[in-house]
């Protein structure tokens, strides 16, 4: 079903929906011509992240920033056409069922066979009690810093810039009274109705002062596999009904871990880039911890109370699939961190900033895009002026050191214009 066929031919499709879009916003398209000349594993996971992260976009509205220099109108029509939706539609169930739900089964698995306010207690004193986290401490530790946060920021805006967006598809409905108490969450994470203390608003101005374009999907051509697989593991409990008690697992979990990696994130940003606005950070080491009490008074207890541990074991597992997630995508962003620093000692790899020119306008053309290649596809390049971008980070200059780099990275693979 899902096999390479049925991914380049729905990439197709998205590359003659994205002909029309005026802004990247609109641009729905995917790797998929990497699998044209290829039959690596690894691409076309990243592919099927791509079409499952294309079909939970179209799932909630996205309006350019600026004024198009078409009809907004018809742009709105032409994105959301109910038929390319239900196109996508149709292999999402698919690739949830290859995709996140092994994870959900490995959770399903591993999470304690204790009742779940033996499991708060022993969660909320482990998060908060946890060392620094590891990539604050490694940024700590390394010359080049500034790249590293570059690849941080960019990698985490597949679900910053739109944050909350996911919880909010959770929220409607009608189920007593946690639904109010969820609501209360989710008007924090839009500012309680100020615009400019919006949560998503608050990370574009850390990616400004980072020298970053802020617009949402811009780097989708820079996001790795895991970086996918994290937004969609959200998007997957979140845009299914029948999750809703993993939704909550997920919420105990995120809330609880935010209020420490934020303040780590912030007294980092504190003490290296002292003029960065780093209000985000701030205000989630604070916010949290009310989040993570209003889910575990105000949603946790009254859905025991009503519905028993069949539920407990549900948020369980909703909070070891969460916890599977964000260690899996800290790890591999730590993990390339490593690897690009060890090709620059090498002489293999140089840092450098993304180029924004391209984002500034309209859809950037694939050519300035480069080709997304794997690590394992990197074994196969012989052309000594072939250069690969890394995220954030930079380029690296010798094809070859690329293929040492973890499985889920992605680069994209242009030539040196000398
Ligand atoms: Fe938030
Ligand atoms: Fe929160």
């Amino acid at each position: 079903m899902n096999s390479f066929e049925a991914i380049k031919t729905i990439g197709e499709r998205l590359t003659q929906r994205s002909i029309y879009a005026e802004h990247q916003i609109y641009d729905v398209r995917i790797d998929s011509a990497a699998l044209a000349s290829s039959d690596d594993v690894a691409m076309l996971r990243h592919n099927q992240h791509q079409v499952l992260l294309r079909a939970y976009q179209s799932r909630y509205v996205l309006l350019p920033t600026m004024t198009p220099v078409g009809s907004i109108v018809e742009q709105l029509h032409r994105h959301y056409d109910p038929q390319e939706i239900a196109a996508l539609e149709r292999l999402r169930p698919s690739l949830e069922a290859e995709l996140i739900e092994p994870w959900v089964t490995m959770a399903r698995c591993s999470a304690p066979s204790i009742d779940l306010t033996d499991y708060i207690e022993r969660l909320v004193v482990e998060l908060r009690t946890q060392a620094q986290t590891p990539f604050v401490a490694y940024l700590r530790g390394c010359h080049h810093h500034e790249h590293h946060y570059r690849n941080f920021l960019i990698q985490s805006s597949a679900d910053l810039l739109a944050e909350a967006s996911a919880s909010a598809l959770g929220i409607v409905g009608e189920f007593g009274a946690p639904q109010s108490a969820l609501f209360r969450i989710l008007i924090d994470e839009f500012g309680y109705g100020v615009h400019e203390r919006k949560h998503s608003v608050l990370y574009r101005a850390v990616m400004r002062d980072f020298g970053l374009c802020s617009e949402y999907n811009a780097y989708w051509p820079l996001f790795d596999t895991v970086t996918l697989e994290l937004h969609n593991t959200i998007h997957y409990l979140f845009q299914n009904p029948r999750n809703f008690f993993m939704q909550i697992g997920f919420l105990l979990f995120a809330e609880t871990a935010y209020q420490h990696s934020t303040r780590d994130h912030w007294h980092y940003l504190r003490e290296f880039y002292p003029k960065v606005d780093a209000r985000y950070f701030a205000e989630h080491a604070h916010i949290d911890l009310h989040h993570t009490r209003i889910v575990i008074d105000e949603v946790i207890a009254p859905l025991l109370k009503t519905y028993g541990e069949e539920v407990g074991r549900e948020i369980m597992v909703g909070a070891e699939l969460t916890k599977r997630s964000f260690d899996a995508a800290a790890a591999h962003l730590l993990a390339v961190s490593r690897a690009f620093d060890a090709a620059v000692i090498a002489k293999q790899a140089i840092y450098a900033s993304p180029d924004n020119a391209s984002l500034d306008t309209a859809l950037p053309e694939v050519a300035s895009l480069g080709s997304a290649i794997t690590p394992a596809m990197a074994t196969l390049i012989d052309n000594p002026k072939a250069r690969i971008r890394v995220g954030g980070l930079g380029w690296i200059t010798k094809a070859h050191a690329f293929t040492s780099f973890p499985e889920g990275t992605i680069g994209r693979l242009t030539e040196t214009e000398e």
